[in-house]
């Protein structure tokens, strides 16, 4: 089953309207024709979502958000819905990161409320899920992850492989310096496409894509790109200068 790699940068609370537009314009500037070989997407904060949209219009690189509330609309102060995404030129939403779940009381229940209203707008949810090195530890690594998809995922069945993309993010490697080795991330995206082919069925867990992420550089993509089951990256601190995160998108393409 050849699934198109998916190489996406995670900008997290970074870079002002200007600066999200020049590292954007640059981006996109410098992406080759072989480049295509991988599809490129950028989630920058709100801010910055809808001037960054129309630097990337008629280009390859899509655009995601890093978040989003299950309400189309109505007295939520402070959030943001799925349709005022698509407004803004989303084609992707970031759904469960770690860090939403650990400093902002995300939950499986919420994240299960967010993919379904992200679906419902035909938006594609990139659904985050990971271990923290405790439960590592602990040997618990399949039990949370299991937890966190049939949680995550209730009530949803999906027929489109297409319409999301799950990330394996153990919360351990995120912003550490310390990668899961490309054997640890396999394990555990076998695991995933398994768990999602059980549920979904083959034509689904065969076609998914799924991301790892977690201190992705440009030295250790091909490494983790080899493995039959890693389908692409969500590239945090990497994706912040554009060159860094071109060196990852060409890598990741050389196996
Ligand atoms: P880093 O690449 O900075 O470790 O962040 C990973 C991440 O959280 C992407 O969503």
């Amino acid at each position: 089953m050849t699934r198109m790699p998916l190489i996406a940068g995670n900008w997290k609370m970074f870079k002002t309207v200007s600066e999200a537009v020049e590292t954007a314009g640059t981006l996109a500037r410098n992406l080759t024709g072989r480049d295509m070989e991988v599809q490129v997407m950028i989630a920058p904060p709100f801010t910055a979502l809808s001037p960054v949209s129309r630097v990337l219009k008629d280009t390859p690189v899509a655009l995601g958000a890093q978040n989003l509330f299950w309400e189309k609309e109505g007295a939520f102060t402070g959030e943001i819905s799925g349709p005022m995404l698509v407004s803004a030129g989303c084609r992707f939403v970031i759904v469960g990161h770690s860090e939403r779940r650990q400093y902002f009381g995300e939950t499986d229940e919420t994240v299960n409320k967010k993919l379904k209203s992200a679906l419902e707008v035909a938006l594609i949810p990139v659904l985050c899920i990971g271990e923290t090195e405790s439960q590592r530890e602990a040997g618990e690594t399949f039990s949370v992850l299991d937890k966190q998809l049939s949680d995550g995922l209730k009530g949803i069945k999906l027929k489109d492989p297409e319409s999301w993309v799950v990330a394996y993010e153990p919360v351990w490697a995120i912003g550490t310096g310390k990668t899961a080795t490309s054997a640890q991330a396999q394990e555990v995206h076998a695991f995933i496409r398994n768990w999602v082919t059980k549920a979904m069925g083959e034509n689904v867990g065969g076609a998914l894509r799924i991301l790892y992420g977690g201190s992705v550089k440009p030295d250790n993509i091909s490494e983790l790109m080899a493995m039959p089951d890693v389908d692409g990256a969500l590239v945090g601190g990497a994706s912040l200068d554009p060159d860094i995160f071109l060196e990852i998108i060409r890598y990741s393409r050389q196996t």
